[in-house]
């Protein structure tokens, strides 16, 4: 790839990253959870950092390591998750949810493992808040981006969601694209605005849409007050 200048756009704000997947304990011993990577959040946490932003990375367990010149804090639940980004985001400029929240917990977690039982089991399952449309109602002078995975009808749910939660723009992506989304170096994104305008983006590594969604979010910023 063609080396780009650096610019130090970001110098003096404030970019708050969620990655990762949640964990959702059922027992001590056995959680619900997905097969999110954590590369594509941590990419936007890097870029930004580079671009010269204080940054806070909040991210669910992945394998890979802390990004040095980045805070970077570790959670494992959803509800954790919220905790962490909703306090972080008091000072941010823009937020970036790319974490895989899971939608449910148990709604009672055992304290004990649970042991098997002959037949079927049930399993009761309560929602998760949402974090982004938490963060949506009092979005102050906050740019804020989510990300959806959907698997049909992309274009259209992405911009009801970006709507509902009042997020500037979601970059929504497909789990049948391969080599993209969970877990692969690449993606393949579409950005949708609230209005249901979007951009097909092309398919390149992760860091450079995250290059692609930060020039955007930056647009989307208040003049700077320092
Ligand atoms: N999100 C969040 N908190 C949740 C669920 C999702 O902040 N409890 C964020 C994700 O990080 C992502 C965006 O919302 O940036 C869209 O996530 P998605 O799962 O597509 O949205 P949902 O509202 O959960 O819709 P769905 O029913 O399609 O899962
Ligand atoms: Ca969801």
């Amino acid at each position: 790839a063609l080396l780009r200048p650096v610019t130090r756009d970001l110098a003096g704000r404030t970019v708050v990253v969620s990655a990762g997947p949640t964990r959702e304990y059922l027992d001590p011993v056995r959680f619900i959870s997905n097969p999110s990577s954590g590369k594509m959040g941590f990419a936007v946490a890097e870029e930004a950092r580079d671009r010269g932003a204080s940054v806070v990375l909040v991210t669910g367990p992945v394998t890979l390591p802390d990004p040095p010149g980045v805070t970077t804090v570790r959670i494992e639940s959803a509800l954790e998750l919220r905790d962490a980004v909703i306090r972080a985001a008091q000072d941010a400029d823009i937020v970036v949810m790319t974490a895989a929240v899971a939608d449910y917990r148990a709604a009672d977690q055992a304290t004990e493992k649970q042991a098997k039982v002959a037949g079927d089991v049930t399993i009761h399952l309560t929602p998760n808040p949402d974090i982004l449309a938490q963060l949506g109602a009092d979005k102050g002078e906050r740019v804020l981006v989510g990300f959806a995975m959907e698997t049909h009808a992309g274009v259209e749910r992405a911009a009801a969601k970006a709507q509902r939660k009042n997020a500037d723009f979601i970059l929504l992506n497909y789990p049948t694209r391969e080599g993209t989304a969970f877990g692969g170096d690449d993606n393949q994104v579409t950005l949708v605005r609230p209005d249901g305008t979007h951009e097909d983006w092309p398919r390149t590594s992760k860091r450079e849409v995250a290059r692609r969604l930060l020039d955007e979010a930056v647009r989307g910023l208040r003049p700077s007050t320092t």
